[in-house]
């Protein structure tokens, strides 16, 4: 038996714009992409009789539905390999809420698999496979932070300045499918140059165009933004939404600022009395964590 460990970060959506619709009903997006030191891990136990399985059950994903499987399944058919795989997931990436867990796993899978059974198909080969999982599968094959457009699979590689990130997970399953049908979703901001974005702070650029919708369908997620906003820790800090939520997160210059707001955010929800948790918004912070390049 022979196990190889493999790590799957998050992402958050620094901004989000819908500038289009295609055709087929999928949007044309501009948003950049940054990875986060917030990270699923997969173990990959080889089999030599073909068999793709999973060892760890995800709450809600049938077997036919699970991302890890399917990417396995891919790569196994495009190839023709005749290897098989046993997969279990640690899961720390809040799952349904715009961080791509599901998408990076899958990406994970397609990376891994493709060493591990040697069947050599290039990054580019990888992110065609990746692109029919979901629009978000190929940016985490690409391996690094990027500006995205298409439905998310034309990308180009940004560097980006280190900054730190406290994330927090309201009290809501915010479905894709949902908000990107709302009658109500702007679909026709205007286009920009990445160089655009690259000239202004990142926090501060753009916004996310499915806020509203999401902010409208699930009061909850707009409760725990304006909640967070108002907190002194924060300073101004804005507070944006991750790709269809329902993570929010805000950008800090340093760890250790993320860290403080984390651990003072914490101390009130703790500390406050009972008509507090009565109150305010639901939600729990996921973590404080870095920027990736
Ligand atoms: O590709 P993925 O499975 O992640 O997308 C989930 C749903 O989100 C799609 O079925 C589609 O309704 C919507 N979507 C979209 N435009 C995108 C990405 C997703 O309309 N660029």
């Amino acid at each position: 038996m022979t196990l190889y460990d493999v790590p799957a970060p998050a992402k958050l959506n620094l901004f989000l714009h819908v500038v289009g619709r295609r055709a087929d009903g999928y949007h044309l997006l501009q948003t950049v992409f940054r990875f986060i030191d917030l990270c699923d891990t997969l173990h990959f136990d080889l089999r030599r009789d073909g068999v793709i399985s999973r060892a760890t059950e995800l709450p809600g994903v049938p077997e036919e539905q699970d991302l890890t499987l399917r990417a396995a399944h891919a790569l196994q058919r495009a190839t023709g390999t005749k290897q098989g795989v046993q997969i279990s997931l640690e899961k720390r990436i809040p799952q349904g809420g715009g961080l791509g867990g599901g998408s990076s796993d899958a990406a994970s899978v397609l990376i891994a698999l493709n060493k591990l059974w040697g069947t050599c198909l290039s990054r580019r080969e990888l992110m065609d496979l990746a692109l029919p999982l979901g629009a978000d599968v190929p940016v985490f094959v690409f391996g690094q932070s990027a500006f995205a457009q298409g439905v998310g699979e034309d990308l180009t590689a940004v560097t980006l300045p280190e900054k730190a990130y406290l994330v927090a997970q309201p009290d809501a399953s915010v479905p894709t499918p949902r908000i990107f049908s709302a009658p109500d979703l702007t679909r026709d901001s205007s286009s920009i140059t990445m160089a655009v974005f690259l000239a202004s702070p990142t926090s501060r650029f753009g916004r996310n165009d499915l806020e509203p919708v999401v902010y409208r369908l699930y009061p909850e997620v707009l409760g725990a933004s304006r909640w967070l906003a108002e907190q002194g820790i924060l300073r101004g800090t804005p507070v944006r939404m991750s790709g269809s939520g329902a993570c929010l997160f805000a950008e800090f210059s340093e760890l250790s600022e993320a860290v403080l707001a984390e651990a003072e955010i914490s101390a009130i929800m703790r500390g406050a009395d009972k008509t507090f948790s009565q109150t305010h918004p639901r939600f729990r912070l996921v973590q404080a964590c870095t920027g990736l390049a």
